[in-house]
This record gives structure tokens, C-alpha cells and sequence, in this order.
């Protein structure tokens, strides 16, 4: 069995302890790779490596335009493993291979589309009076820890670091526990695109040994998190003990509202990717739909099509529309979720259950006639479960599709555009999907509203949160 390593100081470091994390194949719950697991020891070594590449000012003074180059190369090298590493990838967390390669060039057109704004990172001069020049700088923070979770192994990591590295942080990246061998492909391309040691370590170790150890670090100076609201609270006390920002985004129960004018199908390709993708492990998922009562029937037997039509199986066998969800512990909370619906009243129109056969796989689930008040309308499920409402005026659609905890996704569906910006206006979240779910790009901001977290990852907005401004005033008496 390979034994992966954890990538500290340039370094390709085993765990002192000897201790292992074994990684397994979700479809089959076979083991297939195990990789060193880091511990208080390796998280000093990476933290004390992030300081040291920080104070000896190696990328912070770097020309600005070689900073931008050193980005462009470390998004070719990225490009070069993403065949490799995206089936790694795919059989570690598995979900489909083009999605899982995808993953790695999505790492790559961040890094190239942040190079770009390296040199466009500009203080201001503030008029205060003739005597004093006054400016602004942005400056980078220091050390700078990422906590990823397991849905988008690779992604979440691109998108935190490209941004900590373009503004000049040094930075240590804690993978999952549950997906952490494909960052190991993609720190071999930041070891072949030759970074100075010390600028970005990526390790993996438990969340609540290494990770709590690594936020609670006095050497750490800023935290991005990704992941549970549970965990997040728990990072946000830790920062605010140390009185540090923290940038957490914290998953969702994001609604689509359906006019009765909307084109059904671009609802059943929004199903298809929105909530059965990735087996509905998204923070964004279309987990409810508001459906107008003049359109419900018709809308509920297309989805009870789409359903019956997904294959199930394996992300790395071709044609695979429902791939397996995480881990034994996530089958049985989804299934769990599942049946309490359908116990306090919701009809399984499809699905319900977990499939029979090996490896974690959870049926495609319709429930129809979820109430508001039901557990599948309030938590975050992270599974292929969607619960169809019925609302008979806007004000009510409005009213349900906002009626909870979370605040990252919302959709819209209608052909008239003028309602969806209506609509938009009044929706509590982050992002607001018109005809089809998922539109954003490595260039738009993303982030919660509420309960979903706060602060931007993506786009020139997230900048902002990884750096400090400092104010410079200059007496010309
Ligand atoms: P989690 O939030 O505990 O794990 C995410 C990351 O945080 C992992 O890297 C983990 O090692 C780390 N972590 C855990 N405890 C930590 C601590 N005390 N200090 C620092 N880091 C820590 O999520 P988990 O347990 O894997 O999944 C549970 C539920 O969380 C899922 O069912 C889903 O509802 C939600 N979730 C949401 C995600 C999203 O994208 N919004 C991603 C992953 C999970
Ligand atoms: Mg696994």
C-alpha cells in the first residue's frame, strides 16, 4: 500500500508518531491508499516553516510580476497532474472522474486568474491637509491556516491559497480526513513549479487533533474555513480567543422558487447537477424547491423520471449519474434523514433508502409535501435528498424559500426575467441562481448570508479578506 506523506517545508514528511489516516474507496469501502497523519509535531514544523518563509520576506518583496509568474507556473505544473490526480481523487471522495479532473484545472484557472491581480492590489493617497501625505497599504497577514472539507477535495484548496498566495501570506492547508491523497498530487506541482520552501505546506490529520491544534496556534495569524456550522462555531471561538479573522463559509439549505411560467426541464437539469451531483454533497445543493401548486404534479413526475434515470455507480465507471456519498457515518445520517420525513409526514415519491449493494450509496430521493416546519426543510442534509413545497402566491414562495437558518444558495425559475430580479432582491443569500443552478466562476464571489458564514471566497471581492490595510502618514513640516 502507498504511504502519502504530508508536504512541510519543501519536505515530504512521514508522521513521528508513525501514525497512519487509511482512505477508502467509497463506492466499495475498500481501502486504497493511507497516508501519514500529522500530529501536534508536524503542525509546529509547518507552522514554524509558514512563519520563517513569511519573516524572511521571500514573497512579500518578490518583484510583483515574478509573484504573478511564480503563479502562472504553479498553475501549469497543477494542469500536468490533473489526469493523475483527478482519479485519485475520484476514488477517494467518488464523485464522477471529469468532475474530479475538473477539480484540478478549477485549482489551475484560479491561480492563473488571481496571478493577474497581483499587481492590482492598490493602497489610496487620503487628502487630510498640506502638511501630510497620507496613504494606504495592503498587506499581508503572516501565517495563514486553510481547514478544507472532503466535498471538493482539491477545489476548496485552490481557492483559499491562490488568494492567500497572491496577497502574500504564507500558508499551511489541513485536507480532510476523509479525502486527503489528491492535495498530495497537487503539492508535487507546487514542489515542480519550485516555490520557496515554506510558502504553502499541506498536511493532513484529524480535524478535531490537528485541525483545533492548528487554528489555536499562536503562530497563526488568519484562518479560512470550509465545512459544518458545528465545527465552524467552534474555529470562530478559538480565532476570537486570539482575537484573529477567520473566513468561514458553512454549507446551506438553499431553495429554488418555481413560477408557474418557469421551463421544467431547466428544473430537472438543475436537479440533475443541483442535488444529484456529487450525491448532494455541495454547500450549495438545491435541497428544497418551492413549487407553485399549478406546476407541482408535473414537475414531481419529471423528477421521479430524472431519478429512475440516474445510474448508479461509481464515479470512475462512465455513465455514472449517482455516485456513492462519503462515508458509512454520512449513508446513515442521510438515511436517517430520509425516513424522519417521511415519518412526520412527507411522501418518498423516489427513493428513501440506501441502496442495497457495497460501497455508501443513498437512493435519489424525492419527498413531496415537506412542510416548512419538517427536519428536511430546516437541516442541512448533504445528500441526494430534494424536498418539494407547494406555495400558492410569491409572497409565500418568498417567505418559505427564506425561512431558515442558512443563507448561501437560492434559485429562481421563470422566463420573466424582471420577476427574477424581483425575486433576487428579496432572497436572503449569497447567490441567487435565475434558470439554472450553479453559474458562478472561479471570478464571482461566493459566501453566506446568515448562518452560511461570512466574508467572500472567489473573485476580486475575496482579496479583501486576506489582507490588512495599513495606514502611513508622512509630516511634511
Ligand atoms: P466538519 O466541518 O467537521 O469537517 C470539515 C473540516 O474541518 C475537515 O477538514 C475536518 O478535519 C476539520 N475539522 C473538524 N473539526 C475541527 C476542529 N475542531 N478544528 C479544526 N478543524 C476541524 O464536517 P464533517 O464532520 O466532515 O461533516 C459533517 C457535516 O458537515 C456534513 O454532513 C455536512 O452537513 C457538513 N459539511 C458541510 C460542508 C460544506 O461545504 N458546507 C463540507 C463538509 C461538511
Ligand atoms: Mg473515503
Amino acid at each position: 500500500m502507498k504511504l502519502y506523506k504530508n508536504y512541510i517545508d519543501g519536505k515530504w514528511l512521514e508522521s513521528e508518531s508513525k501514525e497512519v489516516i487509511q482512505v477508502d474507496d467509497p463506492a466499495t469501502a475498500k481501502i486504497i491508499g493511507e497516508i501519514a497523519c500529522a500530529k501536534k509535531i508536524e503542525v509546529d514544523l509547518a507552522v514554524a516553516a509558514a512563519k520563517a518563509s513569511f519573516n524572511s520576506r521571500i514573497l512579500v518583496d518578490m518583484p510583483i510580476l515574478q509573484r504573478a509568474k511564480l503563479m502562472h507556473r504553479i498553475a501549469d505544473e497543477t494542469r500536468k497532474v490533473a489526469e493523475e490526480g483527478g482519479k485519485i481523487l475520484c476514488y477517494e471522495n467518488g464523485k464522477a472522474l471529469g468532475s474530479a479532473i475538473k477539480e484540478f484545472n478549477d485549482v489551475a484557472d484560479m491561480f492563473d486568474y488571481y496571478a493577474g491581480l497581483t499587481d492590482k492590489l492598490e493602497g489610496k493617497t487620503i487628502p487630510v491637509s498640506s502638511s501630510v501625505f497620507d496613504y494606504t497599504v495592503l498587506e499581508p497577514f503572516g501565517v495563514s491556516a486553510h481547514i478544507v472539507p472532503w466535498n471538493f477535495p482539491l477545489s476548496m484548496v485552490g481557492r483559499s491559497l491562490a488568494c492567500s498566495f497572491a496577497t502574500g501570506n504564507s500558508t499551511i492547508v489541513k485536507t480532510a480526513e476523509l479525502t486527503p491523497l489528491s492535495a498530495t498530487f497537487f503539492a508535487k506541482a507546487i514542489d515542480n513549479a519550485e516555490v520557496p520552501n515554506g510558502l504553502i505546506n499541506i498536511i493532513c490529520g484529524y480535524g478535531n487533533e490537528a485541525g483545533a491544534y492548528l487554528v489555536a496556534h499562536p503562530d497563526v495569524n488568519h484562518v479560512v474555513f470550509t465545512g459544518s456550522v458545528d465545527t465552524g462555531k467552534k474555529i470562530l471561538h478559538s480565532c476570537a480567543d486570539k482575537a484573529i479573522p477567520a473566513i468561514v463559509e458553512l454549507g446551506g439549505k438553499s431553495a429554488g422558487i418555481v413560477y408557474p411560467d418557469a421551463d421544467l426541464d431547466q428544473v430537472i437539469e438543475s436537479a440533475r447537477h443541483g442535488i444529484f451531483g456529487v450525491a448532494g454533497q455541495i454547500c450549495t445543493a438545491m435541497s428544497r424547491l418551492v413549487v407553485h401548486k399549478s406546476v407541482k404534479d408535473e414537475l414531481v413526475d419529471k423528477l421521479v423520471n430524472l431519478s429512475k434515470s440516474l445510474k448508479v455507480g461509481p464515479g470512475y465507471e462512465e455513465g455514472s449519474g449517482l455516485t456513492p456519498v462519503i462515508s458509512e457515518k454520512q449513508l446513515e445520517k442521510v438515511e436517517g434523514y430520509a425516513r424522519s420525513g417521511i415519518q412526520q409526514g412527507a411522501e418518498a415519491v423516489h427513493g428513501g433508502k440506501r441502496v442495497e449493494r457495497d460501497g455508501y450509496f443513498m437512493e435519489a430521493t424525492v419527498l413531496n409535501n415537506v412542510k416548512p416546519d419538517m427536519t428536511v426543510a430546516r437541516e442541512e442534509i448533504f445528500g441526494p435528498v430534494l424536498s418539494i413545497l407547494e406555495y400558492d402566491d410569491q409572497d409565500e414562495a418568498i417567505h418559505i424559500a427564506n425561512d431558515t437558518d442558512f443563507g448561501l444558495g437560492a434559485g429562481v425559475f421563470t422566463k420573466d426575467l424582471k420577476k427574477a430580479s424581483w425575486t433576487a432582491s428579496k432572497l436572503e443569500a449569497g447567490q441567487v441562481y435565475v434558470n439554472k443552478w450553479f453559474t458562478g466562476s472561479h471570478a464571482t464571489p461566493f459566501g453566506g448570508y446568515k448562518q452560511s458564514g461570512y466574508s467572500r471566497e472567489k473573485g476580486i471581492d475575496a482579496l479583501k479578506a486576506y489582507v490588512q490595510i495599513k495606514n502611513v502618514g508622512i509630516s511634511l513640516d
